[in-house]
């Protein structure tokens, strides 16, 4: 995968390939099949992969003017190349017709998420606390689509 490389929306071909990168992305906490093959049919949902084979994906909700980024991946091996960062533009640009803010929840210990989505303009507004299974609290964070997109 090279950030040069289209990115293109996930299809039910993509299936295998996508739970073996939640498997290797997100351990225990890794979407099932058929929370991903529900999320591929959700109305609504903007789900776009990167790579071939795929080595990268988002998956987040537009609902009337939010968007609400889920997941954002990259195959450990192919990270920090900035193929997470061209699948984020793509996906708040597919959002930003209708999108005035954009929402995430990230576990308070991923660091690295943590950094990336500071880098990108996305700001802390909150805390869950104990949100996650195993206790750890969740960080809520907001971008305003009247913010241009960092790069
Ligand atoms: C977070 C994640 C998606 C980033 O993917 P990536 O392709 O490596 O990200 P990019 O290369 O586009 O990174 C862009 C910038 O974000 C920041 N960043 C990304 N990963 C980082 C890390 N682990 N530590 C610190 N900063 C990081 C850096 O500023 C980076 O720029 P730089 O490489 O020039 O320093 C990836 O690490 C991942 O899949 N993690 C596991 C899943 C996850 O936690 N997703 C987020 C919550 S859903």
């Amino acid at each position: 995968m090279s950030p040069a490389e289209p990115i293109r929306e996930a299809t039910v071909a993509d299936v295998d390939r996508l739970l073996e990168l939640q498997s290797l992305c997100f351990g225990g906490e890794a979407w099932t099949r058929g929370m991903v093959e529900e999320e591929l049919r959700r109305p609504g949902s903007i789900f776009l992969v990167a790579g071939s084979p795929v080595d990268g994906f988002a998956c987040a909700w537009a609902i009337l003017d939010d968007l609400h980024l889920l997941q954002i991946a990259v195959h450990p091996a192919r990270r920090r190349e900035g193929h997470a960062s061209c699948l984020h533009a793509a996906v708040l640009d597919a959002a930003r017709r209708q999108a005035v803010a954009g929402w995430l929840e990230v576990r308070a210990d991923n660091a690295g998420g943590i950094a990336f989505y500071e880098r990108h303009g996305w700001v802390p507004v909150g805390k869950r606390t104990r949100y996650y299974a195993d206790g750890c609290d969740a960080l809520v964070y907001r971008i305003s689509f009247s913010s241009p997109p960092r790069t």
